[in-house]
């Protein structure tokens, strides 16, 4: 590796996690150990799967059925953390799914997925990362660590 990819490289660490730190960042997060099978359970009796599919899960159908479609997992190019998958569970609007077209909505910039807060108990939410994080498969490394590997 030449001498100026090294700076890149220590400068795009930076860059990435200087998001990180401050009073209000994730820093020093972490999750007990989940139940996949009760976090498919709380999955269905919290209905979720009216708007998601669940990718390589097979799922009942749903009691009944929103206007939207979005598989959870897949191949991605990057694997959701379990910071961004808490966030996108209790605080949705925060920063919506990668390539959910958000166009079509009401309001664009409001995550439509309903308010868990109140009725959602740390455990089923807990259990329900457990289950929907090994559903995402990373492809091919970033263009950023191609580019770079020796
Ligand atoms: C009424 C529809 C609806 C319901 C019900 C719903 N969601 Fe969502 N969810 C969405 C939409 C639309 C998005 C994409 C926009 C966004 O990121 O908020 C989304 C995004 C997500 C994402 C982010 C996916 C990614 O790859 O970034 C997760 C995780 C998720 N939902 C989990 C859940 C869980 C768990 C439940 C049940 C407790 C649930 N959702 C219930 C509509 C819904």
């Amino acid at each position: 590796m030449k001498p100026h990819s090294w700076a890149l490289g220590l400068l795009a660490t930076l860059f990435l996690t200087g998001c990180e730190v401050g009073p209000k960042s994730g820093q020093g997060f972490r999750l007990p150990d989940g139940d996949t099978e009760k976090g498919k359970a709380a999955f269905l009796s919290m209905q979720c799967h009216s708007c998601h599919k669940v990718h390589g899960v097979e799922l009942p159908a749903p009691g009944s059925k929103a206007p939207f479609d979005v598989t959870i997992g897949g191949e991605v190019t990057k694997v959701r953390s379990y910071g961004e998958l808490v966030t996108a569970i209790i605080n949705p609007t925060h920063g919506l799914a990668p390539g959910f077209d958000a166009k079509k909505l009401e309001d664009p910039k409001r995550s439509p997925m309903p308010e868990y807060n109140s009725t959602m108990t740390v455990e089923q939410m807990i259990n329900l990362v457990a289950f929907l994080h090994p559903r995402y498969n990373q492809l091919d490394p970033a263009p950023y660590y191609r580019y770079y590997a020796p």
